[in-house]
């Protein structure tokens, strides 16, 4: 039985942060979709706009008197035809008249509502059959930069990886075990440790990257010895944050240091081998497709990731795939809009052989579709964070997808 769209109806809710965010429920003859949208704090540069001028306020308005009476009789299940009608009705490339947060709630919400039309979970029906593999979880454990407050690391996120795990839950247990081992180091190193979290629900602390870098290692190690698989893990360093365009340098404030590229290619390098680094996010502003193509020549077993350089979107994919830019892409579908262009992009990257990380964003809600998303699409990895109410709703998702799939539940292949 087909799906027709009855009505959208959209509201005002709030992210982890307090900030205003747009959700919006799609109803249609035999289903019902719901979804709110995320929001940046790094954000780059090239993502779509989140809001028409007048915010979410002005947004719900688009939703009740333009997209709805246009969308009502659209069949739900042609995810394409809902999304190209997005783009007709907003006209621009960068989604500035209804708002990129629209698009993507109207999108994911209409997916969901299809899916439940026929009586499957988001996964199954936006992936198949065949949607059995589960990623792994790359999770937040020490923030810094814009991130964080005052003295606390430069680079924005110290991230577990727990890529020899067998399964999703084991996966998940080692990262709750990491962070909070950290955390009893922080707390043994710093009398006036506050226990402090970022929006993520990784640590602040009045530490210096070295030391992150050190608790990182040391917690991954003992862990992994712990339950017997490989923990790694790997940063964002977020530099678009750090670049003085005017100097052409890399400023990291609290280490007291300027890197020009040249030194923030070296620097990169070293601490890959220093610490086994198994993941590399936004080592280099979101322009220098080149510095990113140099360090990923230079490097090995490791995902050299671009979030900030790619933004999801498909024709700056194409520029990094030309020079060789990266081996792995950040999935946020609230950069580029709708799920059809993230779609695009995620099928064009992984016909290039790069990695795609699904990812939630700093500022989110408990909004658990992305976990569907990495599912579906065949992303090894996942990136949502550790502990904290907005990352947990996409972990619990996924250990209740593993559980589902019983024995045809599998990881990942993860190329590192
Ligand atoms: P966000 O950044 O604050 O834009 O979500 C997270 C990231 O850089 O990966
Ligand atoms: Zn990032």
């Amino acid at each position: 039985m087909s799906s027709i769209i009855e009505d959208l109806i959209a509201r005002k809710i709030f992210n982890n942060r307090g900030e205003e965010t747009i959700e919006v429920d799609v109803v249609t003859t035999t289903g019902f979709g719901r979804a709110s949208a995320p929001s940046g704090k790094s954000r780059g540069k090239a993502e779509v706009i989140y809001y028409p001028a007048g915010g979410v306020e002005a947004a719900i308005k688009k939703v009740d008197e333009l997209i709805a009476p246009e969308m009502a009789g659209l069949n739900a299940d042609f995810q394409e035809e809902i999304d190209s009608t997005l783009h007709e009705i907003d006209g621009t490339t960068s989604f500035k008249s209804i708002g990129g947060n629209t698009a993507f709630a109207i999108s994911l919400a209409n997916a969901e509502a299809a899916a439940n039309s026929h009586s499957l979970l988001l996964f199954q029906f936006l992936g198949g059959t065949t949607a059995n593999t589960l990623p792994y979880p790359l999770g937040n454990c020490i923030s810094g930069g814009q991130h964080a407050r005052g003295k606390s690391p430069d680079i924005q996120e110290f991230l577990t990886l727990p890529y020899g795990a067998e399964t999703f839950l084991e996966a998940a247990t080692a990262n709750t075990q990491i962070h909070k081992r950290i955390g009893e180091a922080l707390r043994k190193k710093d009398k006036l440790f506050s226990a402090g979290k970022s929006d993520e629900g990784a640590w602040i602390a009045n530490i210096a990257d070295s030391d992150a870098f050190e608790f990182m290692a040391k917690a991954c190690e003992e862990v992994g010895n712990e339950l017997d698989f490989e923990c790694g893990f790997g940063i964002d360093v977020a530099s678009s944050s750090m670049w003085k365009e005017k100097e052409r340098i890399y400023d990291y404030t609290n280490e007291g240091k300027k890197r020009d590229t040249g030194e923030q290619l070296e620097y990169t390098k070293e601490l890959i081998e220093k610490y086994h680094l198994i993941y590399v996010e936004d080592p280099f502003h979101e322009e220098d497709f080149k510095s990113f193509a140099e360090l990923t020549k230079l490097t090995k077993n490791c995902l050299i990731t671009g979030d900030d350089l790619f933004t999801t979107n498909n024709e700056r994919l194409s520029n990094g795939i030309k020079i060789g830019a990266g081996n792995a892409i950040i999935i946020k579908v609230n950069q580029i809009g709708t799920l059809t262009d993230a779609l695009e992009t995620i099928q064009h990257a992984q016909r290039h052989g790069y990695t795609c990380v699904m990812s939630h964003r700093s500022g989110d809600t408990t909004d658990w579709h992305i976990a569907h998303l990495a599912v579906a699409f065949g992303c090894p990895v996942i990136k949502t964070g550790v502990v904290e109410g907005t990352r947990i709703a996409k972990i619990n998702e996924l250990i209740r997808i593993e559980h589902f799939l019983g024995n045809r539940a599998k990881m990942a292949e993860l190329k590192i």
